[in-house]
């Protein structure tokens, strides 16, 4: 990989993770900045801090 590209990882029932510093905006216009190495960006639409994941996905799994 070089640095032109931004590696984003989809996990199976959990966050996408994004490799940070990264700035969010969410569909109302929220922008939401994190300095993180590793960003976990909710994909369940649960999280009490989306668009930030806060492993609420956890306590619930998708069904198959
Ligand atoms: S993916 Fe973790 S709370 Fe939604």
């Amino acid at each position: 990989m070089t640095d032109d590209y931004r590696r984003v990882v989809l996990t199976r029932d959990g966050p996408a993770l994004i490799q940070g510093p990264v700035e969010l905006v969410t569909d109302d216009g929220t922008v939401v900045r994190s300095d993180r190495f590793v960003v976990a960006l909710c994909q369940c639409r649960r999280s009490k801090t989306f668009p930030l994941c806060d492993t609420s996905h956890r306590k619930r799994r998708r069904e198959a």
